[in-house]
């Protein structure tokens, strides 16, 4: 079996990775600090309940388990808490992966997966966005995000066997089909689960922010991706690398883009219920349209996805946002 250390695997995206891990037969260990992830949503493997600051622990963790593989969640992830609180951002995503990194190489760990974002980009001037845009972050967290990339690149054109795989997700949501797990963190900025909180009553209006970008409707274009597919094109990429692939770095989003009303309307018809919403100021920080073009990473690693579909997406998270209850 196939050991592989994944750090945030109590979180959102983090466990929906390990559940397709552990139902494809991967050994898997769990480190994750519990500060937004949740012991229930590690549903396969082992979790270590410790922090990647603590050097010391994380070392003797990885000399018992050895594992080949790293997979790489643990981060602090909301935008405008980075505005405020830089160095907390750089500390904990830039210093933390440092630890992990320097750890690997000395129990001779070498393939690593990495959580980016399309934040890396800030506003790119090319959509849909390939690759090759330069790194443009306009925030702290997609700051942090392009400074790991930075590391990890100039760490495997070192002379070192260093390998890993960057995955820039773009707007990630859903939950897993089977309704096992799900998002899970009440103070989220992101549009669907506020909606969807507003539908169920959590809040009384859900504001839009900004009618006036140049796009059709006003309103800001995103691609939303399924949570397991991205789960999926971990897996993919775990197994490129397993395989002996090279270093690469991939846009993980569908490559079309939905506006803040058209996904406002299917939450709306998803939910059947019709809440409050009301216009607002452009929210600091938004590029007008973030869509990806997932042309690589579909060529290279044959990655098809399965829930390119809005609604769904929209079905599953409703699901579990109307059986969670924290
Ligand atoms: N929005 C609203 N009202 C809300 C919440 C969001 O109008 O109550 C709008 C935002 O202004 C934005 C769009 O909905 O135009 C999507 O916003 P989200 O907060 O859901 O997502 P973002 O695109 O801002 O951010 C996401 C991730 C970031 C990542 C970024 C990169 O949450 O971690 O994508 O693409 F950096």
């Amino acid at each position: 079996m196939t050991k592989v250390f994944v750090t945030g695997g109590a979180g959102y995206i983090g466990s929906h990775v390990v559940k397709l891990l552990g139902e494809k037969g991967y050994d898997v260990l769990v480190y994750d600090n519990l500060s937004t992830g949740h012991e229930w949503a590690v549903l396969y493997g082992k979790l270590i309940k410790a922090d990647l600051a603590d050097k010391e622990t994380l070392k003797k963790v990885f000399l018992e388990f050895k594992p080949e593989a790293v997979i790489h969640f643990a981060a602090s992830i909301v935008v405008p808490e980075s505005v405020k609180y830089p160095l907390k951002y750089y500390r904990n995503n830039v210093i933390n992966t440092i630890n992990l990194l320097e750890v690997m190489e000395e129990c001779k760990v070498k393939k690593f997966i990495f959580s980016s974002s399309a934040a890396v980009y800030g506003i790119p001037k090319k959509i849909p966005i390939p690759e090759t845009e330069p790194l443009n972050p306009i925030n702290p967290y997609g700051e942090t995000k392009a400074t790991v990339e930075r590391i990890l690149r100039d760490l495997a054109n070192s002379g070192s066997e260093f390998k890993y795989v960057s995955l820039r997700y773009f707007n990630v949501a859903g939950a897993d089909p089977e309704g096992k797990i799900g998002f899970a963190y009440p103070k989220t900025t992101h549009l669907i689960i506020r909606a969807l909180k507003t539908a169920k009553g959590e809040f009384d209006k859900l504001e839009i922010y900004g009618t006036d970008y140049p796009t059709p409707d006003g309103t800001c274009i995103r691609d939303y991706i399924h949570v397991t597919d991205l789960a999926e094109a971990h897996i993919i990429a775990l197994e490129y690398l397993l395989d002996g692939g090279e270093s690469d770095v991939l846009n993980c989003g569908y490559g079309r883009g939905f506006s803040v009303k058209e996904v406002i309307s299917m939450v709306k018809k998803v939910t059947g219920i019709d809440f409050k919403v009301v216009e607002a100021p452009r929210r600091p920080g938004d590029p007008a349209i973030l869509v990806a073009d997932s042309s690589k990473i579909k060529e290279k690693l044959h990655w098809s996805p399965r829930y390119d579909d809005l609604e769904f997406i929209i079905k599953t998270a409703w699901h579990w946002e109307k059986n969670f209850n924290p």
